[in-house]
Parts: structure tokens; C-alpha cells; sequence
């Protein structure tokens, strides 16, 4: 499969200085150079310490993990055989000549996410065997000419990461000068613009070079001196374009989320191309792009572009001044310009080991004749969101290989295929048609696909077959729905097609696992879902105005939506099922009676519950739900209630409403007939006071109101 970076969970644009590193996945050869950052769990390993004296740093065999332990320097004292040490996350800020001198052993050194500025000159003198250096995410920006002396002392060194330094170009060049066995090579996260043929020119052994998010704009002829070079990331930076490409060795490379236009490989080689992996995703590409005329390219991906092909305009007599070819100038000179036939059917290269095309988020409203031809190995087609109004998939003969085709949200309000080609397609298992204008389906589509598994026709207009009626299958088939002999298929998804009656038999013969029906108001399921009671698993049935539906015989369900249905009781026939995940949200629940929530929570694994009026005086279900520790209630602090006195409430902060239990309104004549008795008792008792205390009363009368005046 294709390599896996981690995401973009790093920020670029802040010099590079501040960023945490979380995850890191590398190829198993560098495994060693970067399992920097990951340190928390080196921490629970157990200590074999011999060293009282460096009791924060833990030994295990040769290896010294000082992560996370506050160092402003390399601790001393440490075995002299040590081969491996980690640093990451401490305090050092230069590395001192002196440091490295106890462990001549040393290969692989870890100093990530430190605040490093500078490797003094000497640091590696005794360092022969060093072969993996992580300096990733510190600032050695700051001292990068004598860092790069340092690094030249070095001519073992096969790994070294200098992401997330605060790098430009001529830092990076002044680092990487004389590091001619360096073989994996990781700059991303720096300030890098613009790269030329001397960016990387002693680098004859490099092999992997991740260049991602940076600030480039330009590459110039920058790999010519690195004829090893098999993976190359250029991921998150502002290339305009690519072209003239000759990398004939390269085997992925990953240049999404830039600002490319034009991808152009360049088109006098005759060399097959060993590129096999192509990211050109999150670009601004019109074109497909020109790959080369022999490659094994099996990965393409070109989601988020504005693609679409043009060919039809081209031999036509309706554009006659079309322009036909593209020039490229670069920055610094003038040459090298790349010309491009725009119109040119032979423009898409070698696409013949295709397997995984993926146009998502494009302008494609056709495909070009042959051109789905020329792909015999393709087998998975994403289509999501583009323009497509119909597919012939007779003329465009699909390979047998298809396994999954994904044309959703499209505008497809046709799709033609006869027998013949669909019974080619036996491997196809996965077929999205959702979010489209679809009318009808080519009859016999679920009898012919002897493979297929899993279809989603939601969101479009399909009606089902009527087996029971005067047969409309046969005559005018292709506006109906039929999966009467689809003895492969397992999932179902029929959400939104405006569905009203589903017929008794309409599941007659299927093994489904998954139904789903939901967003088709008023549906009227009658007993249809009880031909599949020994299979189905999952069950959609969400907004559908379902009430008292009959369950129970359904006993393998374990996941149930029956959310937006205005339902104010638990259907009882739910109980008895084994439920892992049901979906409740937005119906009209006051409550969920102790016994009903007792029955599910000793099932459910995760429950959804948001969106209903619940009242704040019978809430015992959440305390049921809350204290079993077996099941997720998603979302549980959106979970609202409403209070005698229409107020909402959140449910778990019990707390903060006032609720009577059962017979709250008997307690408010308690208050009644209280407060009236207390007053009185309180009148009584001055009265008494007073009576038995009058001469106490006189006195403050005189003392308040008889005061002696001085007249
Ligand atoms: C290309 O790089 C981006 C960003 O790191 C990543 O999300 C994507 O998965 C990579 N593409 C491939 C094919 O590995
Ligand atoms: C390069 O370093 C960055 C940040 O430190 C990391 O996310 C990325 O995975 C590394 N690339 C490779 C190929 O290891
Ligand atoms: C580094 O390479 C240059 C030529 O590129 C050479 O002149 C110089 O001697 C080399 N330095 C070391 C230390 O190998
Ligand atoms: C390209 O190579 C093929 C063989 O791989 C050869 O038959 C053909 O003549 C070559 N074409 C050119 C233009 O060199
Ligand atoms: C590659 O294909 C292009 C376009 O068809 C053609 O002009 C060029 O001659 C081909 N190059 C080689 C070496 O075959
Ligand atoms: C010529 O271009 C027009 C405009 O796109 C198109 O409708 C027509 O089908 C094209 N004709 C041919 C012969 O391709
Ligand atoms: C096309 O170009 C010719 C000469 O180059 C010119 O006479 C003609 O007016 C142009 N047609 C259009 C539609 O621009
Ligand atoms: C590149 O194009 C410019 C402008 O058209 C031209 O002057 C120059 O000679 C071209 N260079 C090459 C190498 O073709
Ligand atoms: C689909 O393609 C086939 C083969 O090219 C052709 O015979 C058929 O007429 C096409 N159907 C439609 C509806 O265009
Ligand atoms: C299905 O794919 C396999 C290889 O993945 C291939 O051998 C087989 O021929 C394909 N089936 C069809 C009907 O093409
Ligand atoms: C079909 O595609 C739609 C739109 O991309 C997606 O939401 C849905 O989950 C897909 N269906 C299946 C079964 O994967």
C-alpha cells in the first residue's frame, strides 16, 4: 500500500520553532533515526539502570532513554558501549565538544525537541560509527556554520532529521555540504524557497528526502545529483507547477497541497519511468497531468483539482485559433522551456499499471474515448463529486479487475451497460451511485455483478421492484431497482430515494448484513425485513415516521438508527435484541422507563440519545447509563432535559435543577400549609415575649424615641 506520512498536525509557518511533534511513521529502514518524540511511552519501560548517578536516564541493553528528563547537557557516566542515545525533549542548547567523547560506540543519537542552536566543531571527532542523527524541532538556525562543520566530521552518516530548525536555503546548503552517504534526509518544516541543482549536490547516496512544508516556489534542476532518489515529499509548499520532469528513478512522490497547474513530465525519455506513486492532491491542476510516456505508475491521486479532459475540442473546427502549447520559464534563466500539447489523445502517458485513480473533487464531465481502456489493472475509481451526466460503461469497457467505483455526487442521470460488460465486471465489489439524478439502472445490474458486496443508490430517485405486481421489472426495468438473484450482495443503501412502500418480498433471497432506509418519510416497511431476519446486522430507519415496529425477530441486529421518528416510547420488541450501538436521537422521548434502560445497558456499547425533550424528573436512565462503564453515551453532555418549569437543563449536572421525585406537587402543599403555620407560630412567640418582657419594651421605647433633648 501506499506510504503514510504523518498528517499535517505540524504548524509550518512559525519558523519552525515551537512545534510538538505527535506522530511519527517512518519507513522500517529509518525506524531507529526518528522514534523521537514518542518518548512518553519509552517512560514506562522498565528501568535496568546500573547507574544510580543517571537514574533518569533508563538502560535497556544499549540503549540510553534520557527523554523528557530536564537535561541542559549530555549526561556523563553512561556506559561506554552505549549505542544508542535519546535526548528528546530536554534543554540542551550546544552540543559541547567534549560531550560524545565517553561513547565512541555511539550510532544513532537523538536530540529532538530540544532548544539546540549549535553543534560545536569537535562534537563528532570521536563519533565514527554515528549513523542516524535526529535533530528535528530545535534552532539550529542560530549556529548553522559551525553545526555544519561539525556535521562534515561525519562521513558515515546515513539518517539525519533537521526538520522543524527554522532553516532557508542557504543554511540548508551550508549543513548538507560533504554528506555524501547520507541516504535519508528530512528538512520539512523549514523555511526553504527555492531550491536549485546545488541544493543537494554531495548528496549521491540519498534515497528519501522529505521536503514538506516549506515555503518553496521553485525547484530548478535540484535532484540531478541525486540518482538514488526514490522518495520525495513535497507535500504543503507553493510549487507553481512541475515540469520537465525526469526523475526516472523516483518511486513516490508526494506533491499535494500545493498550487500546481500543470504536472509535465518530460517527454523525450525514453526510459520507463519507476514512479509508482503520484500525489498531485489539493492542487490547482485543469489538466490530467502529462505523465510519463513509460512508467509503472500504479497510485494516482488527484483529488481536489479542477480537472477535466478537453480532447473534444481539439480536431475541431469550431476553436481554430485555439492555443495549443504552453511554454514555462523559470526564475533565474530562460531556458529549459517545457512545451506542452494541450490537445494532443496521447497526452495522459503511460496510465496501463494504473490501480488506484482517484479524481474526487475534479471538473471530469466525461472521460475521453479509450481512455478508461487504456487502464486494464484499474481497480479502484473514485469519482466523488465531479460533473459526470452519463456513463456508457459498454463503450468504455471497465477492466475486469475493477473492484470499486465510486461515482457519487455526480449529476449521473443515466448509466448504460449491457449484460455482457457487467458480467465482465466480476470482481467488482464496492459501487457507489449516491447523490446523483439517477432515474433507473441498467436491468439485470445486481444479477450480472457476480462479486458485489456493498451498493449505495441513496439520494436518488430508485424505486424498488414490485415482484408481486404485474412484473414491471421485465418490460421497463431500467427505472426500477431489481436485486431479485443478487446472491452476493450484503449491504444495501437506499437512504433518501423517496421510497414509500417496500414489498413484502422485495429482500426475498438476499443475505443482507446492512439495510439502509433512512430519510425516506412515510416508508411503509410492512413485513419486507423479515426475510432477512438470520442476517441483518445493521438496520438504518432514521426519519422515516416508523412507530411501533416489530423487532424481534431480527436477532442478529447489533446496530439500529431509529433517530428522527418522533417516537415517545422505546419500541418494546427492542429489548430483547443484542444490540451493540443504537441510535435514538431527535425523537420525542420524555424518558426511558428503569426497566427499558436496565435491559440496555447491560448490552449496548454506545448509544446516541441527543435531541430529545427528556424530563428532568425521571432521569434515573442516565444515572443507569452513566454508572455502566460498558457503554458510550455519544455526546452525553449535549444530553438536555426539561424541568417542571420548562426550563432546560443539561441531565448530567443533576446538580444544578431542582427536581421532586415522584409526588413533587404534594410536596409543594407541604410548602403551602408550612409557611403559613410557621408565621403564625413566629407571631405567637414575639407576642409572648413581649407580654412577659414589658418593662424591657418601655425601656427601648424610651431609649429610641424619648431621647433627652437640651433645651
Ligand atoms: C502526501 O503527503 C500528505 C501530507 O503529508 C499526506 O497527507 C498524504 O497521505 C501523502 N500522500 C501519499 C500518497 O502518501
Ligand atoms: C519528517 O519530519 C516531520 C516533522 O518532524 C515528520 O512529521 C515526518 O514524518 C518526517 N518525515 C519522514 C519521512 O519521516
Ligand atoms: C568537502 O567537499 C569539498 C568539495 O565539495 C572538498 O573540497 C572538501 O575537502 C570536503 N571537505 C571535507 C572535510 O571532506
Ligand atoms: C524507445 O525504446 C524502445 C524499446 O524500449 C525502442 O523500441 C524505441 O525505438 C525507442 N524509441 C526511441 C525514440 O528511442
Ligand atoms: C512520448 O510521447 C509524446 C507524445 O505522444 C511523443 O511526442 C514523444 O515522442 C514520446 N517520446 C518518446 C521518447 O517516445
Ligand atoms: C466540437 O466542439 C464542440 C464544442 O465543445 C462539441 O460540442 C462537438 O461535439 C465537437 N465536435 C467533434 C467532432 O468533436
Ligand atoms: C483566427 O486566426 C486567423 C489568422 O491567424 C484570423 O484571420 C481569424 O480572424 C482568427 N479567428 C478568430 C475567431 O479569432
Ligand atoms: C525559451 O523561450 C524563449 C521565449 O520564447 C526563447 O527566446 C528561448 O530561446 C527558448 N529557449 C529554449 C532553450 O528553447
Ligand atoms: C453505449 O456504448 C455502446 C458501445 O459503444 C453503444 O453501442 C451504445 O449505443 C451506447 N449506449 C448509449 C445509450 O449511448
Ligand atoms: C479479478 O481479479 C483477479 C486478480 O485480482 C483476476 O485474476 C481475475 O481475472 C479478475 N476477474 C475478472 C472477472 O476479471
Ligand atoms: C457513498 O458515497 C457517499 C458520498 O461520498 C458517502 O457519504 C457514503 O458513505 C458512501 N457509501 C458507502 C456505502 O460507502
Amino acid at each position: 500500500m501506499s506510504p503514510h506520512y504523518a498528517h499535517h498536525r505540524v504548524q509550518i509557518l512559525n519558523g519552525g520553532r515551537a512545534s510538538l511533534i505527535e506522530d511519527v511513521k517512518m519507513p522500517v529502514h529509518m525506524l531507529t533515526a526518528i522514534l523521537l518524540c514518542l518518548s512518553p511511552t519509552w517512560r514506562i519501560l522498565t528501568p535496568v539502570s546500573s547507574h544510580p548517578r543517571h537514574s533518569q536516564c533508563q538502560l535497556i541493553q544499549r540503549t540510553a532513554l534520557c527523554n523528557h528528563c530536564n537535561l541542559s547537557s549530555v549526561p556523563a557516566g553512561l556506559p561506554d558501549n552505549l549505542e544508542e542515545l535519546q535526548l528528546n525533549y530536554n534543554n540542551i542548547q550546544t552540543l559541547q565538544s567534549s560531550s560524545l567523547l565517553g561513547y565512541p560506540s555511539l550510532n544513532t543519537l537523538s536530540l529532538a525537541c530540544n532548544r539546540l542552536e549549535n553543534l560545536e566543531s569537535n562534537t563528532f571527532q570521536h563519533s565514527k560509527l554515528l549513523k542516524n542523527l535526529n535533530l528535528a524541532n530545535n534552532n539550529l538556525y542560530a549556529g548553522c556554520q559551525e553545526s555544519s562543520h561539525a556535521l562534515k566530521t561525519l562521513p558515515g552518516l546515513r539518517a539525519l532529521d533537521l526538520s522543524e530548525n527554522g532553516l532557508e536555503d542557504d543554511m540548508v546548503a551550508t549543513l548538507l555540504q560533504n554528506l555524501t552517504s547520507l541516504e535519508y534526509l528530512n528538512l520539512s518544516g523549514n523555511l526553504l524557497q527555492r531550491l536549485d541543482e546545488t541544493s543537494f549536490v554531495d548528496l549521491h547516496q540519498l534515497k528519501e528526502l522529505d521536503l514538506q512544508k516549506n515555503i518553496m516556489y521553485e525547484i530548478d534542476g535540484a535532484f540531478d545529483g541525486n540518482p538514488m532518489l526514490q522518495r520525495l515529499n513535497l507535500a504543503f509548499n507553493y510549487l507553481p507547477c512541475l515540469t520537465d520532469f525526469h526523475m526516472t528513478q523516483l518511486v513516490v512522490l508526494n506533491a499535494s497541497h500545493n498550487f500546481i497547474e500543470w504536472f509535465i513530465a518530460g517527454q523525450d525519455l525514453n526510459d520507463t519511468f519507476q514512479l509508482e506513486t503520484l500525489d498531485l492532491s489539493n492542487n490547482k491542476m485543469l489538466f490530467f497531468p502529462f505523465l510519463p510516456n513509460h512508467s509503472h505508475l500504479r497510485n494516482l491521486y488527484l483529488s481536489q483539482n479542477s480537472i477535466s479532459f478537453y480532447e473534444h475540442l481539439a480536431d475541431n473546427g469550431t476553436f481554430p485559433n485555439l492555443t495549443s502549447t504552453v511554454e514555462f520559464y523559470n526564475m533565474k534563466t530562460y531556458t529549459g522551456n517545457v512545451t506542452a500539447q494541450l490537445w494532443e489523445e496521447s497526452l495522459h502517458g503511460d496510465i496501463s499499471s494504473l490501480e488506484i485513480l482517484d479524481l474526487r473533487g475534479n471538473q471530469v464531465d466525461h472521460f475521453p474515448k479509450g481512455f478508461i481502456q487504456k487502464m486494464p489493472a484499474l481497480s479502484r475509481l473514485h469519482m466523488f463529486t465531479n460533473c459526470l451526466e452519463t456513463l456508457n460503461l459498454t463503450s468504455h469497457r471497465f477492466s475486469g479487475s475493477l473492484y470499486e467505483l465510486d461515482l457519487s455526487n455526480n449529476r449521473l442521470n443515466q448509466i448504460v451497460a449491457d449484460r455482457g460488460t457487467l458480467n465482465a465486471l466480476g470482481n467488482l465489489t464496492y459501487l457507489n451511485l449516491s447523490l446523483n439524478s439517477l432515474e433507473g439502472l441498467p436491468s439485470g445490474l445486481f444479477s450480472s455483478l457476480a462479486g458485489l458486496r456493498s451498493v449505495d443508490l441513496s439520494y436518488n430517485n430508485v424505486d424498488i421492484c414490485h415482484p408481486e405486481e404485474a412484473d414491471p421489472c421485465t418490460d421497463n426495468s431500467s427505472t426500477w431497482a431489481d436485486w431479485k438473484n443478487a446472491a452476493s450482495l450484503t449491504q444495501l443503501y437506499l437512504k433518501g430515494c423517496n421510497l414509500k412502500i417496500i414489498p413484502l418480498s422485495a429482500f426475498a433471497g438476499l443475505s443482507l448484513t446492512h439495510l439502509e432506509l433512512s430519510d425516506n418519510p412515510g416508508l411503509v416497511v410492512h413485513q419486507s425485513i423479515q426475510s432477512l431476519s438470520r442476517t441483518i446486522r445493521h438496520l438504518g430507519l432514521g426519519n422515516t415516521q416508523i412507530q411501533d415496529f416489530e423487532f424481534s425477530h431480527l436477532q442478529s441486529l447489533e446496530y439500529l438508527s431509529i433517530s428522527r421518528n418522533y417516537l415517545t416510547h422505546l419500541p418494546p420488541s427492542l429489548l430483547n435484541l443484542d444490540l451493540k450501538v443504537l441510535d435514538l436521537r431527535d425523537n420525542r422521548l420524555p424518558t426511558i422507563p428503569p426497566a427499558q434502560a436496565n435491559a440496555l445497558a447491560s448490552k449496548l456499547h454506545t448509544v446516541f440519545l441527543t435531541g430529545n425533550p427528556f424530563n428532568c424528573c425521571q432521569t434515573e436512565w442516565f444515572r443507569t447509563f452513566e454508572t455502566t462503564k460498558t457503554i458510550n453515551m455519544v455526546g452525553r453532555s449535549d444530553i438536555k432535559c426539561k424541568d417542571l418549569n420548562q426550563l432546560t437543563y443539561r441531565v448530567e449536572k443533576s446538580h444544578s435543577f431542582f427536581c421532586l421525585e415522584k409526588g413533587g406537587e404534594s410536596f409543594i402543599w407541604y410548602i403551602l400549609l408550612f409557611v403559613p403555620m410557621c408565621l403564625s407560630l413566629v407571631g405567637i412567640l414575639i407576642i409572648v415575649w413581649l407580654t412577659f418582657k414589658p418593662k424591657m419594651l418601655k425601656k427601648s421605647i424610651k431609649k429610641n424615641c424619648l431621647m433627652p433633648t437640651s433645651y
